[in-house]
């Protein structure tokens, strides 16, 4: 059930994480409009929702009146005009550039309506550093789903010094309301819960590749079979997609002057030889015709 007093949503950026945060609202019965400035990345964030609910229907998963009053409840448009004219809740999941994100945040504040919440998907820049592009830092929040975001339960909400109880009582709600589980960060900190613990992980499996200690096959295995984490490390970062690992490390590396927060060597070749993982349907492993 939405919550009461937002009806409409925009998702800004149909990438990896936009196109399922975009069905999982729809899904909890908020009209969505998903918007990107590629009209092939729309284009396939709409085909991923015209396969994917017809699929969950056919898997017992979702009943056909959800899946039918979420396929109407959600459009895509190249305009961000259209898409955040009329929100009453906006979430922006694009590169993680934070020039990017603050110029966004200030067309945004301009476009949405007064009352609308803004809030960011970003995995690792903390809500402050983007507020004060907008006249409504109150009312700018971290909302961080995670991948597969139709499938992963939890979200991040974070507390910026900034962001208003309203505001961050709002985005748990909102949370429930799409039966994700909330967890409350009471105050900013890079990287939130999740990926700190796991930026210590992969920079540690990162460090036993590149010494070649192991293959990356062997240490996915020994954190699959020893820990029963679902995936290992380097199979996670080709979900993800290495071009985020890489966007985080050169942000960090940036942000602190630490040649230690630099990416990896091995996530640098990737990187620029487009091996991103399932996305281009190579990264770490292959995966032929990328799905
Ligand atoms: N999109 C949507 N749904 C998907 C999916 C995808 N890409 N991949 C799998 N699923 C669904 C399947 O449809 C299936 O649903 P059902 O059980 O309701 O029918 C369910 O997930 C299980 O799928 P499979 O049986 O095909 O495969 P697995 O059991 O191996 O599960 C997985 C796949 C859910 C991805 C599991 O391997 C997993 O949980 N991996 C770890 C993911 C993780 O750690 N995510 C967090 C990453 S960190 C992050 O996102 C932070 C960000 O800032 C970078």
């Amino acid at each position: 059930m939405p919550v009461h007093g937002i009806k409409n949503v925009c998702v800004v950026g149909a990438g990896n994480m936009g196109h399922q945060i975009a069905l999982c609202f729809a899904i909890a019965g908020y009209r969505v409009k998903c918007t990107d400035i590629n009209p092939e990345v729309l284009r396939k964030a709409e085909e991923f929702a015209d396969r994917y609910l017809p699929e969950r229907v056919a898997k017992g998963k979702l009943d056909v009146e959800t899946a039918r009053r979420a396929r109407a409840n959600l459009s895509f448009t190249t305009s961000l005009e259209e898409a955040a004219g009329d929100a009453d809740f906006v979430i922006e999941a694009i590169l993680e550039k934070l020039d990017l994100k603050r110029q966004l945040f200030a067309r945004l504040d301009k476009i949405a309506p007064p009352h609308a919440i803004l809030a960011t998907n970003s995995s690792f820049i903390v809500s402050s550093k983007i507020a004060g592009a907008t006249g409504r830092p109150e009312k700018v929040c971290n909302m961080h789903f995670f991948n597969p975001a139709l499938v992963m339960k939890l979200v991040e909400v974070v507390k910026g010094p900034h962001v208003s109880d309203e505001t961050a009582q709002t985005v748990m709600e909102v949370s429930r309301s799409m039966g994700k589980t909330p967890v409350l960060l009471k105050k900013e900190i890079y990287g939130f819960l999740v990926n700190r613990i796991l930026a210590a992980i992969n920079h540690e499996a990162l460090f036993l590749y590149d010494m070649g200690i192991a293959s990356y096959e062997d240490i996915d295995t020994a954190v699959v079979l020893a820990l029963g984490h679902p995936m290992g490390p380097f199979k996670l970062m080709d979900l993800t997609g290495i071009d985020l690992s890489y966007y985080i490390g050169m942000e960090r590396y940036r942000e602190t002057g630490d040649p230690a927060h630099k990416p990896s060597p091995v996530i640098v070749e990737k990187f620029v030889k487009k091996e991103w993982g399932r996305k281009t349907g190579k990264g770490f492993y292959d995966y032929g015709d990328g799905k």
